[in-house]
C-alpha cells in the first residue's frame, strides 16, 4: 500500500476527484494519507477534513527562505512514509531540496496540453485565457512528473478537450476539469502506485 500526500492551495475539485476515485477503488496501492496546503483558507481543506484525511497548512512566507520551507516539506513528507506526492492545484513553485527528496514520485496536474500554455506565470483561470487568446480549437489537461523545471517533467497522460465558440476562460476551465483533470489525475496515481508497488521506484 503506497501512502500520498496531496498538496493543494485552492477549491481542492481535483483532490475530490482522488478522495472519490480512491472510494471508489480506482487506485487499489494507494491511500490518501496526508494534504498540505499552501493556504489557510483553502475550501480543499475541508473536502480533506470531511473525508477524515490528515492537513497541514505549509505556508511559505512563514519562512525566511524557500529551501527551508523545502526541507520542512520534505521532512514532514518523510515522517508520514509519504511514496507518492500529487500536485493538485498547488500554487507554490517547489525548490530543488524537496524535488531532490522525492525524485519521479511528485506528480502535478496541469490544464494544458503541455508544452503549449505552461511554466512560469500560467496557472489556473491564466492558462485557458492563453488558450482562447491564440484561438486554439483543442486543449486539455497534462500529468507530467515534477522535475526542477516548472512543468517540464516527463509527460505521464495527456487528455485533449474541444474549444467550442463562445467559451469564456471559466467556461473552459470547467470543461478540462470535468472531461480531463479528475478523470487524468486518478488514473495517473494509479499507474504510479501500481509502478511503485511492482519495482519500489519509478522509472518514467
Ligand atoms: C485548476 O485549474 C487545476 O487545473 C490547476 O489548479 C486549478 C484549481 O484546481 N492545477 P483545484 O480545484 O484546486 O483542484
Amino acid at each position: 500500500m503506497k501512502n500520498i500526500a496531496v498538496f493543494v492551495s485552492g477549491g481542492g475539485t481535483n483532490l475530490q476527484a482522488l478522495i472519490d476515485s480512491e472510494k471508489a477503488g480506482k487506485f487499489p496501492n494507494g491511500r490518501i494519507k496526508l494534504v498540505i496546503s499552501s493556504s489557510a483558507d483553502a475550501y480543499a481543506l475541508k473536502r480533506a477534513e470531511q473525508a477524515g484525511i490528515e492537513t497541514m497548512v505549509v505556508r511559505r512566507q512563514d519562512y525566511t527562505n524557500g529551501d527551508l520551507a523545502d526541507r520542512f516539506l520534505a521532512d514532514v513528507c518523510r515522517d508520514h512514509d509519504i511514496d507518492l506526492v500529487v500536485l493538485a492545484g498547488y500554487l507554490s513553485i517547489l525548490g530543488s531540496s524537496f524535488i531532490r527528496a522525492f525524485p519521479n514520485r511528485i506528480l502535478n496536474i496541469h490544464p494544458s496540453l503541455i508544452p503549449s500554455f505552461c511554466g512560469r506565470g500560467f496557472y489556473g483561470l491564466k492558462v485557458h485565457e492563453a488558450a482562447l487568446e491564440r484561438g486554439v480549437k483543442v486543449t486539455g489537461a497534462t500529468v507530467h512528473l515534477v522535475n526542477e523545471i516548472p512543468d517540464g517533467g516527463p509527460i505521464l497522460l495527456q487528455k485533449a478537450v474541444e474549444v467550442l465558440d463562445g467559451d469564456t476562460p471559466e467556461i473552459l476551465q470547467k470543461r478540462v476539469m470535468e472531461q480531463a483533470e479528475w478523470k487524468l489525475l486518478p488514473e495517473a496515481v494509479r499507474i504510479m502506485c501500481e509502478r511503485l508497488e511492482e519495482n519500489g521506484h519509478e522509472t518514467c
